[in-house]
């Protein structure tokens, strides 16, 4: 099949989290199934094409009547690369610097009518084009209305997929008529939306098809606790809506060939996990004690990432006998509070606040445990990398952390601890269980090797998507 796919973000040019990585693998991993898939991003400033070995394509492309430029990097599924000066090559952010940008609607209306130009212009046919949150949310309906007579669009059908319903793209009524949309858009039955306009509703609304990231997060959705004001238009639409978990890119993340680890590692010989233990104690600034239970988290300093969890029971963590190791950015309080804390316990802990990617892959080979308290988790990629790298996740069970981490049940089952209660007496305890397990170490191997047998590799969600598209596009 052809597919036409369109992502805001894709790794490794541009990431701010799991989307990129998702947008970069599942389009090769259909590719590696036999289909034709070609991925539309925005060439936003901080990707130099020169540096980054995409080529310049000398077709213009027509976004309403202004011609556009665009860049490929031939990979397995190409990604064409939409080139805007102003709304994407002068912006170093890909949503925004401290502030989102003010004109993210124009922005990503811009990035969905290119998107919708390609196929004419490349001479493509896609049968299916996939959507990815709300930055894309506007396709399906500029699909129907400003493509229907389009023949390199004709019959292709829509699938949007829910990465994270939290961010929606909701903008003042006032863009309506700046985008170019007629104002019948803007109802109940559409796109409105407390009276404002909402990218997310627009792509639920109008996309034929429906997904999201894990089974559990698309149960979720569809209840009032889950579904961000969305959640009846969710059930209205259950039927077509499914649960596909994300895979991880195996390639990328493996600690037998990882080249950002100082050493590497199997589940046949765990050696190099050792190493990867010292070394990132040492780059820390950590006692290098292998003895000690080294427990890492890594992600944005955001409301959905459980932060005021780790918060509230800090102090009370940090009295026990381990190291924690924390990467990530975010709310401002909140690197606070963890750089205060690591220059008071040095000893204890360490805070690294920014973006590092070479950090992350480090920091999964060189834990024992893995934290991931979150209040929401549509998928989660951590737990996974930490499951392949025998790091042993603490999750609550929400969302994909809950398809994808089995509790330890303290004989031989199990792969990481669980909790379900959002308080911060529930985290530490299953921290607690964790730390026993952790002391009887033939236990704790076991467990590891558990998690490293584990496959999620992308092949299975790719199949997953080969069905959804073929029972979409008919025989
Ligand atoms: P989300 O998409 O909600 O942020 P995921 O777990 O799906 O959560 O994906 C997060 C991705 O971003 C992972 O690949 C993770 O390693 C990476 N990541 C998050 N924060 C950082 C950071 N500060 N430095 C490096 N990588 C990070
Ligand atoms: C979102 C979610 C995360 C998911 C990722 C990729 O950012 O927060 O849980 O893994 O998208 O689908």
């Amino acid at each position: 099949m052809e597919i036409l796919f369109v992502a805001s973000e894709v790794a490794p040019w541009s990431k701010t989290g799991g989307l990129g990585d998702v947008a970069a693998a599942l389009p090769r991993a259909l590719a590696a199934r036999g289909h034709a898939v070609s991925v539309v991003t925005p060439r936003y400033g901080s990707i130099d094409p020169h540096a980054h070995g995409l080529h310049p394509l000398h077709r213009a492309l027509d976004v309403r009547g202004e011609p556009t430029t665009l860049w490929v990097s031939r990979d397995r599924a190409p990604v064409y690369f939409v080139e805007h000066e102003h709304f994407f090559g002068s912006r170093r952010g890909l949503y925004g610097e401290a502030h989102d940008y003010a004109d993210n609607a124009e922005r990503f209306a811009y990035l969905a009518r290119a998107a919708l130009a390609l196929p004419a212009a490349l001479g493509l046919r896609p049968h299916v084009v996939h959507l990815n949150d709300w930055q894309a949310g506007l396709v399906p309906f500029l699909l129907r209305h400003e493509h229907a007579r389009d023949a390199a669009l004709a019959g292709a059908r829509t699938v949007f997929t829910i990465h994270n319903l939290a961010y929606q793209g909701v903008f003042s009524k006032h863009v309506v008529p700046a985008l170019g949309l007629p104002w019948d858009v803007f109802r109940y039955e559409a796109m409105e939306f407390h009276d404002q306009l909402n990218f997310m509703k627009a792509g639920l609304v109008f996309a034929d098809a429906l997904t999201t990231v894990s089974p559990t997060y698309a149960r979720e959705i569809t209840t009032p606790d889950g579904g961000v004001g969305l959640d009846a238009l969710l059930r209205h639409r259950a039927r077509d809506l499914h649960g596909i978990l994300n895979g991880i890119d195996v390639a990328e993340w493996d600690p037998a060939t990882d080249r950002h680890l100082p050493a590497r590692y199997s589940a046949a010989d765990l050696t190099g996990k050792a190493s990867c233990k010292a070394a990132l104690q040492r780059e820390l600034g950590l006692p290098e004690r292998p003895e000690i239970p080294l427990v890492a988290m890594v992600g944005r300093l955001a409301d959905q990432k459980g932060i005021d969890l780790l918060v509230a029971a800090l102090a009370e963590l940090l009295g026990r006998e381990l190291q924690l190791a924390l990467l990530g950015s975010g709310r401002r309080e909140w690197e606070e509070v963890f750089q205060r804390a690591a220059r008071e316990r040095p000893e204890r802990m360490a805070a690294r606040i920014g973006f590092d990617e070479g950090l992350a892959h480090r920091m999964e080979a060189g834990a024992d445990l893995f934290l991931m308290p979150s209040r929401f988790e549509p998928c989660g990629l951590n737990q996974m990398y930490s499951l392949r790298y025998g790091t042993v996740p603490v999750v609550r069970a929400v969302g994909g952390l809950d398809d994808t981490v089995e509790d330890y049940d303290g004989l031989n089952r199990g792969t990481g601890f669980k909790f379900r209660d959002y308080h911060p007496q529930a985290m530490l305890l299953a921290v607690r269980r964790a730390l026993e397990t952790y002391r009887d170490a033939r236990a704790f191997r076991a467990l590891r090797l558990r998690g490293m047998a584990q496959d999620f590799s992308w092949d299975r969600s790719a199949q997953a998507y080969e069905s959804l598209y073929r029972s979409l596009a008919g025989p």
